[in-house]
């Protein structure tokens, strides 16, 4: 029915008495209803049906028999509905089904309501119509202008041919056009991977380290920084059965995932607020994000790809501050979805944008020492990672979450493209990059590291100060790295301390080992926090 929501009459041994007594609409084009069930124990079944108008629909029919046993298996059934054309009306269908439990003479009625629309077929008047008259007087009308009518016929095929012709001339040079500017595209990443990527294998242990930090192997530059340099396509080279075979020994069955609300949404890609089942005990329940794609057909394989990809970003680590991702559900034929922990508060930016709208009537919503609490957490998190080289490349406000005891922890991009798009930019390829939170290395020649972390941490803590504002707001994305090199950067906030204003500043010093590491930012705000109490 394309609505978000899933609907159990019985789910662990309950009665959900909220679906049985929900009256579904079936759309009136719609004639078959499929039922999926299947029991633990041995359960026996009676099916019967009530139809409230038999004018308008037959009594529905089903293909299984009226009374057995319930399947153990996952099985499906199918409802007839059909209507029978007579009148207009709507129809009232209750679907009973009388379970039995053997082992404990447990006796359950259920019963199933729906809704349908009938009409009354028009064609069946006008064909019994054309039965009875001679099919001549009928036609009469058509034959009497024959010429004309097929001149205008001849005329259209010509000019729909004409038309075909020229958009396939046209479609025929933009694609030669195109093929030009891949080749040109080819040589410009590989002429830049050479400076960087001594080989290919490189790339590889970029993501080995993303997944398994623990036996990782630092790439230490001179600088001292564990100094990356990712190829700019280096998402699309992995192909979604490599990344569902990395995820693979994380994936669980469609089954212990229930959706509940969709707490964001993008173009193809959602996050719901879903609830996780114990593998152990099915009675154990744990609330969860599920990061998913609206639709399995419209989402392209790179999109699904690059989800399953970025959530393993923070894969495997363990930090109070860090959120990653726990499992995956790549079944065929479903949705493929990421699971994560829940944090009530959700995400860090929409939750910041949200304190400024209250904020107006309500000054004292969130205090500074607050903010610089939140900024001390992200600091920790980010320190954690820097410690396990595991560069994060795209932090921001977005890419947090928060709950009501205001604990921070970091997560990973996937589908914050999607969900933020007025925060990436893509300069000229195909890649969509937080232009805003980049430092200039990183835009300029692609080189992620520690630093660049620190620099995106500074822009963050902007973030936090401003309450969700958008950074550079004003500076044209492809302008960025100019504006950057000429020593600008953002203004200091209104209400944001100088001590602060400072803290931010050394993130965006341009030479990469002139900023500060983690350790020492979490030191220093610690200390501004202490002092913001102290002031209190
Ligand atoms: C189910 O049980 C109810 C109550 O005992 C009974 O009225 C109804 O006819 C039964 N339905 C079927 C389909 O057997
Ligand atoms: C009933 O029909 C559905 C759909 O056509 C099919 O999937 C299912 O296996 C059928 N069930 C039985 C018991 O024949
Ligand atoms: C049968 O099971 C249902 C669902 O668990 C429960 O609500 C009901 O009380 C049980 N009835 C009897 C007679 O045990
Ligand atoms: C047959 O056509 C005539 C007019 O051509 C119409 O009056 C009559 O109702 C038609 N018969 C039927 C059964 O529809």
């Amino acid at each position: 029915l394309g609505l978000d929501a899933e609907l159990y009459y019985v789910r662990n041994d309950l009665v959900s008495h909220y679906a049985l007594s929900f009256n579904l609409l079936v759309p009136s084009e719609t004639n078959f209803l499929h039922f999926t069930w299947h029991a633990k124990s041995k359960v026996e079944y009676k099916l019967g049906f009530q139809v409230d108008n038999f004018v308008a629909m037959d009594m529905p029919q089903v293909n299984i028999s009226a009374q057995g046993e319930v399947p153990r298996t996952l099985s499906v059934f199918r409802v007839e509905l059909s209507c029978t054309g007579k009148v207009d009306s709507e129809v009232m269908i209750l679907m009973q089904l009388n379970l039995t439990v053997t082992s404990s003479k447990n006796f359950t009625v259920l019963n199933f309501k729906r809704r349908k629309m009938c009409y009354k077929k028009l064609e069946e008047v006008k064909t019994s119509a054309l039965d009875k008259n001679t099919s001549r007087t009928i036609y009469d009308p058509v034959h009497a202008a024959p010429t004309t009518s097929t001149r205008v016929f001849y005329i259209s095929v010509g000019v729909c041919c004409a038309v075909i012709f020229l958009v396939a001339i046209i479609l025929a040079v933009l694609h030669l056009h195109s093929m030009k500017r891949i080749e040109l595209d080819d040589s410009i990443s590989a002429s830049s991977s050479s400076q960087g990527l001594s080989q290919p294998s490189t790339q590889t242990t970029q993501y080995l380290r993303a997944d398994t930090p623990n036996n990782a192997t630092p790439i230490t530059s001179s600088s001292g920084y564990p100094t990356l340099r990712i190829e700019k396509n280096d998402l699309r080279s992995v192909t979604l059965l490599e990344a569902k075979a990395k995820v693979k020994d994380i994936a669980i069955s469609r089954e212990r995932i229930t959706l509940k609300d969709v707490l964001q949404e993008g173009t193809f890609g959602r996050i719901f607020h879903g609830i996780l089942i114990d593998e152990k005990d099915p009675n154990k329940e744990k609330q969860a994000f599920v990061k998913t794609v609206k639709d399995v057909d419209q989402a392209s394989e790179i999109q699904v790809t690059m989800m399953l990809t970025e959530s393993c970003k923070l894969r495997g680590l363990h930090h109070r501050n860090l959120l990653p991702i726990t499992h995956v559900c790549i079944e065929e034929g479903e949705k493929p979805m990421v699971i994560l922990p829940y944090m009530n508060w959700g995400n860090l930016k929409l939750f910041l944008r949200q304190c400024k709208l209250v904020e107006a009537n309500n000054p004292q919503a969130i205090s500074q020492q607050d903010l610089v609490h939140m900024a001390i957490q992200i600091a920790c998190g980010m320190s954690y990672l820097a410690r396990r080289e595991v560069i994060h490349k795209d932090l921001a406000a977005r890419n947090c979450v928060i709950d009501d005891t205001l604990q921070v922890k970091i997560t990973d991009n996937a589908l914050s493209r999607d969900l933020f798009p007025m925060d990436y930019h893509c300069l000229g390829d195909n890649e969509n990059r937080p232009v805003r939170w980049m430092a200039l290395e990183s835009l300029v020649n692609n080189e992620f590291s520690s630093a660049s972390d620190v620099w995106a941490f500074g822009v963050t803590l902007w973030e936090l100060m401003t309450l969700g504002q958008t950074p550079y707001v004003d500076i044209d994305p492809f302008e960025m790295a100019a504006y950057l090199k000429d020593g600008y950067r953002i203004a200091q906030p209104i209400n944001c301390p100088d001590e602060l204003f400072a803290v931010m500043a050394c993130c965006w010093a341009l030479d990469p080992e002139e900023r500060p590491k983690f350790q020492q930012l979490v030191q220093c705000l610690t200390e501004f926090h202490a002092a913001l109490g102290a002031y209190v």
